[in-house]
């Protein structure tokens, strides 16, 4: 075992652990995989689950099935779902894995056939790292779509079922794989996504229409190999990322995988019409960072806002930065995220950039996507335990001042969160006029809950708890479809 990386997750509990301890802590505790495939309807709710909630809220996150081969990453696991339907105050949930070409691979054999991300490049070089569908979950063209960091094969997946329907057909072609974090963008239905890559020119940028069909697709050149993680789109333009984050080419050559982080080289946010070619873009510099998720993205005049969470650089007591430790937090998931605004002025050149609020280590954002692209004032967050990736409670912000409104959190030691969703009302009078779900397990009393907050108040608690009989292993990235995007092409 890896006791340096471990480290940091040992005072988590290893109460639970079906493949033993040996493969390091990300398959313990929290963390564990459930294996059973469930349909839980008629529980047991503490409060209310309010009638004008209708739709469904969509979690992914990796579930290992069988026994890996060596130490486990937390970003390995197989991809699993779990979904809470909504329909006029009931609510059904499900679970079951994503039925990708490698998770139906090893369920012919009975045991793990793939190397993880902690295995060197050497052991896993007779086969790549499986496409395991498990980082994030979005609502398109009427299906939920399920994607993958490395940027993957996209799988189609029923949203109230969660039956696997196939890999997305615009992806067929080799290289048309996509990152984890395409945007939707719901008022036309386009899907704005990113495909990044070793080689050159390293990123492709495409759109795929409400018909399924890929629109458009062009190269988008950056200087070197590079680990971008989302993207940010408004109504009329994608933002992509150039961050100073990449592979050791050195390490790499001698089949080791080691992530570097330059503080000479600036980050670069680049702006192109959505449906534009690859000269049309317009590179924007700002200080060095790693970022992993936008909140969301819109239009001012002639600025484009980004609000993101900004992975900070950790600073040694000169007031330089600290290369390695910001590369190895960056790998090892111990977030140090503040809500940072971007503006980048498309008439002038001019970027501008600044903290919004610097008291809150607050990531894995959620907002109205319903407003995807368009401005929205109201962000929904979590708050991190900066140790590992642990979820302590959830908070809301004002997008414009950075002023945090609210916040709830069980237990800040015991609760683990996982990443929250909006989800408007019915008819809804405002933008924060709707509710907050997530999953929340608590890891000393055993209890796994499905809870709903009135987004208006979250302070005041969830207004419905609704008890469940198996635990959700933490995972990574959530959505909410409406009732009325459910099998409909947009
Ligand atoms: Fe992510």
């Amino acid at each position: 075992m890896n006791l340096e990386y471990a480290r940091f997750a040992m005072g988590k509990r290893f109460d639970e652990a079906p493949f033993g301890i040996d493969h390091g802590p990300f398959l313990t505790g929290a963390y564990a995989p459930v294996f059973d495939e469930k349909v839980l309807e008629d529980l047991e709710v503490e409060g209310e689950i309010p009638a004008d909630l209708n739709g469904v809220y969509l979690r992914n996150g990796p579930d290992q099935r069988f026994e890996p081969k060596a130490m486990h990453h937390p970003f390995d696991g197989d991809g699993m779902l779990f979904n809470a339907h909504f329909n006029n105050g009931k609510v059904t949930i499900r679970n079951k894995w994503v039925r990708t070409e490698g998770w139906q691979k090893e369920d012919q054999t009975g045991h793990s056939e793939y190397w993880g991300i902690m295995s060197s490049l050497k052991e896993s070089q007779s086969q790549p790292m499986k496409d395991t569908a498990n980082t994030d979950v979005i609502g398109h063209a009427g299906v939920a779509v399920a994607s993958w960091y490395l940027a993957g094969e996209p799988y189609l997946v029923d949203p109230i079922t969660l039956e696997t329907l196939g890999p997305a057909p615009y992806t067929a072609a080799p290289g048309y794989g996509f990152s984890a974090h395409p945007k939707v963008d719901e008022v036309t239905g386009d899907l704005l996504y990113f495909d990044y890559f070793h080689q050159a020119p390293h990123m492709t940028y495409g759109v795929v229409g409400p018909d399924k069909q890929l629109k458009h697709h062009v190269e988008i050149p950056l200087p070197g190999n590079r680990l971008p993680h989302d993207m940010a789109v408004t109504e009329h333009y994608s933002i992509l990322h150039d961050l100073p984050v990449w592979h050791c080419e050195e390490a790499y050559a001698a089949g080791r995988h080691k992530i570097l982080f330059n503080a000479d080289t600036p980050a670069r946010f680049g702006v192109i019409p959505r449906f534009g070619k690859t000269e049309e873009l317009k590179w924007f510099e700002f200080s060095p960072c790693f970022l992993y998720h936008v909140v969301n993205s819109w239009e001012e005049g002639d600025e484009i806002v980004m609000v993101a969470c900004r992975f900070m650089p950790v600073i040694n007591e000169d007031g330089s930065i600290d290369e390695a430790r910001t590369a190895k937090n960056i790998a090892e998931l111990r977030m140090d995220a503040r809500l940072w605004e971007y503006r980048m002025n498309l008439a002038t050149g001019e970027g501008k950039e600044k903290c919004l609020n610097p008291d809150f280590n607050v990531e894995f954002p959620s907002y109205d996507s319903s407003r995807t692209g368009r401005f929205t004032q109201w962000g929904y967050l979590v708050d991190h335990d900066p140790d590992t990736l642990h979820w302590i409670g959830i908070r809301k912000f004002n997008t414009t001042t950075g002023e945090c409104v609210g916040s709830w959190t069980d237990d800040p030691i015991h609760a683990w969160y996982n990443e929250p969703w909006f989800a408007p009302a019915d008819n809804p009078e405002s933008e924060d006029h709707g509710y907050v779900v997530t999953f929340v397990w608590n890891d000393l009393t055993k209890e796994q809950q499905l809870q709903i907050f009135d987004a208006r108040d979250i302070s005041k608690g969830p207004i419905a708890r609704v008890k469940m009989p198996i635990r959700v292993p933490q995972g990574f990235h959530a959505c909410w479809m409406a009732a009325n995007r459910i099998g409909k092409a947009a």
